[in-house]
């Protein structure tokens, strides 16, 4: 959850530090600090509890900080509260180490109790001060030697920055289940949590791999495996343009991300729609193994999870196969029944989310085939799955998903076609049908944007409302749960989706006069009986807000409050118009709200503990 960067060349490092740390703050964003060695001053720490901006401010930029080697952190607090003592980096007590850290050292009270039996004070409640003390207990003149004791002494999950003001030419990293990547430069070299915080310097990059360690000087960098055996990574060449990590003119990087939804959709499907057909040259499944395949699995969470539910209508609809999308922080709890026929679909847009790779871990145990659908090239999901697929969205810095979760969509429509062909579950005249449709559907999505000052105003009547309710049938209400999970984690209402006809079996007590129900209705077989529920709620006094596609607007307006109405699409593809509105709304009223709309409070964007 922590965003994490090292710099290590000829260059004042505090400036950089902060720059990669500003690209870095959607990964966790309540406090941030560095460290920077330089002959005069030795190691110095700066700190400050909040956003960036106060370290930034408290610095001057960096300008007050000299040397040419530091690490940097932003942090999304698990243990102790977000204060400057608690931030990063982390001192050993001689104040030889510093270290920071995203992760979570599981035996840190013990190793806690083992120092302090030995003398040492802490100052922090963190856990990340132990390995801080630890290096200083081990070192004996060897940092290197001290990192691997240390690291065969912890459990948990990690990626460490550690500099060591006795080598001051160097920085160690080291990696455990939290993404690291290495940044080459000529002359200078990073760590880092992501490619975010170094394509503005380079874009050669390489992973690590769980249990490597990297030692980075400005002129080198050396990594050895868990068994300290130097080994070479392969170089990767990132392509993700600078200015796709800034938002270009736009308030937020919400607002920019929805309106590149269009074209992030186009950049997911063109090159993998030729000449009227589904390639999907990526995989390597076969149609042997896709007719032997029992079940799908598909293992997500949060809003790639809400991918998931309308993946499984999607799939069990076109290629007649039993699917099941299980939340990936239960997968591994309610003993999933999984064989080696079992295809295990994992979608996520970071790549790096613990709970999902757990879970994909676990079915791959059991057997399972993994597919997976990631954004982010080269990530730990990515790397670990049979086949990838991915979504070419670009950087997504907004906490609240929205292009990774159109773009998902776009490949789960690819999969559902290509593997329907493959297993003859479906016509050539449907098949031709839907790739067609699918090619218009980015200005479709357009269409939809640019009714967002229309949006605007339904979010000015209704952004009070302190509880708000989403209620549609079958993929309408997969969207409805995607459109209240993005209402609540950025504008903080309380809300709630709802299959519409269980809203009679109990929440229906819920619906008082003044309150607000969103009412998704776009899949027409679907219309009548949705609408016989919206006027249930209707005769309880609410305000409906409908949703629904151009055809069938009409019909709809006769009984809500207000319409949105999306272009008539196939049912199949109704989510990706859906969810625009919803998106839109979500945002307006987080807006008027006035609340942080890209740094929700407890979130961060990559969700690296369990
Ligand atoms: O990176 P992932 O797709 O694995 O992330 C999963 C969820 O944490 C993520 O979708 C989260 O729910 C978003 N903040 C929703 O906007």
């Amino acid at each position: 959850m922590c965003g994490i960067v090292g710099f290590v060349g000829r260059e004042e490092a505090a400036p950089i530090l902060l720059d990669g740390l500003a690209r870095l703050e959607y990964r966790g964003y309540d406090s941030a600090g560095i460290a920077v060695y330089s002959p005069e001053d030795g190691l110095r720490v700066e700190k400050a509890k909040g956003r960036l901006q106060v370290l930034f401010d408290k610095i001057h930029g960096g300008a007050d900080v000299k040397g040419h080697l530091g690490l940097g952190h932003t942090r999304w607090a698990t243990h102790g509260e977000p204060s400057d003592v608690n931030a990063h980096p982390q001192l050993s007590e001689s104040g030889r180490f510093a270290v920071i850290h995203n992760g979570i050292i599981e035996n840190y009270v013990e190793i806690k109790e083992f120092l302090q039996e030995h003398g040492v004070t802490f100052v922090s409640e963190t856990d990340t001060e132990v390995v801080a003390h630890l290096l200083d207990y081990y070192y004996k003149d060897d940092m290197m030697d001290a990192v691997v004791k240390v690291l065969h002494r912890i459990n948990g999950a990690y990626a460490f920055g550690i500099v060591c003001a006795d080598c001051p030419d160097r920085l160690i990293a080291a990696r455990k289940d939290s993404p690291l990547i290495i940044g080459y430069g000529d002359g200078f070299n990073f760590l880092a949590s992501d490619v975010t915080a170094v394509i503005k310097y380079t874009r050669e990059v390489s992973y690590l791999d769980d249990g490597d360690i990297a030692v980075l000087t400005a002129d080198s960098v050396e990594i050895y495996d868990s068994l300290l055996q130097r080994v070479e990574k392969a170089h990767h060449q990132v392509d993700w343009e600078v200015s796709a990590a800034e938002k270009g003119g736009y308030e937020h990087f919400m607002a920019k991300e929805i309106m590149e939804q269009p074209e992030a959709f186009r950049k997911t499907i063109s090159p993998r729609i030729q000449d009227g057909n589904v390639v999907l040259d990526d995989l390597k499944i076969d149609r042997a193994a896709l007719e032997a395949m029992d079940k799908i699995y598909i293992i997500a969470c949060g809003s790639s999870y809400h991918v998931g539910v309308v993946a499984k209508y999607t799939l069990e609809k076109m290629l007649r196969k039993p699917v099941e999308v299980a939340l990936a922080s239960e997968f591994r709890y309610c003993d999933p029944i999984v064989s080696n026929q079992t295809l295990c679909i994992v979608i996520s847009q970071s790549g790096e989310t613990i709970d999902t790779l757990a879970a994909m871990r676990e079915a791959k145990r059991l057997g399972a085939r993994l597919l997976s659908i990631v954004n982010v090239v080269g990530s730990t999901i990515a790397r670990e799955s049979d086949d990838v697929l991915y979504t070419w969205a670009g950087p997504e810095i907004a906490v609240a998903t929205t292009k990774a979760y159109s773009t998902q969509l776009a490949v789960i429509y690819l999969i559902a076609l290509y593997f329907a062909k493959q297993l003859n579950t479906i016509s050539m005249e449907e098949y031709d049908a839907i790739v067609a449709e699918l090619q218009v559907l980015p200005d479709k999505m357009q269409q939809v944007l640019e009714q967002k000052e229309n949006i605007q105003y339904y979010a000015s009547r209704y952004f009070n409302h302190e509880s708000i309710f989403f209620i549609g049938r079958n993929i309408d209400y997969a969207v409805g749960m995607e459109g209240s999970l993005k209402l609540k984690e950025i504008s903080y209402i309380h809300s709630e989706a709802y299959a519409a006809g269980e809203l009679k079996h109990g929440t229906i007590s819920l619906i008082e006069p003044g309150a607000l129900v969103v009412a998704l209705a776009g899949h027409a077989a679907l219309f009548e009986k949705l609408m016989s529920n919206v006027v249930e709620v209707k005769s309880r006094g609410a305000d409906v807000l409908g949703v629904t596609v151009a055809s069938l607007g009409k019909a709809m307006e006769k009984t809500v409050d207000a319409a949105v109405m999306v272009p008539d699409t196939l049912p199949m593809l109704l989510p990706s118009l859906e969810v625009l509105p919803m998106q839109l709304f979500a945002y307006y009223i987080a807006l008027m709200r006035g609340c942080d709309i890209d740094k929700p409070r407890n979130l961060a964007k990559s969700v690296t503990v369990e």
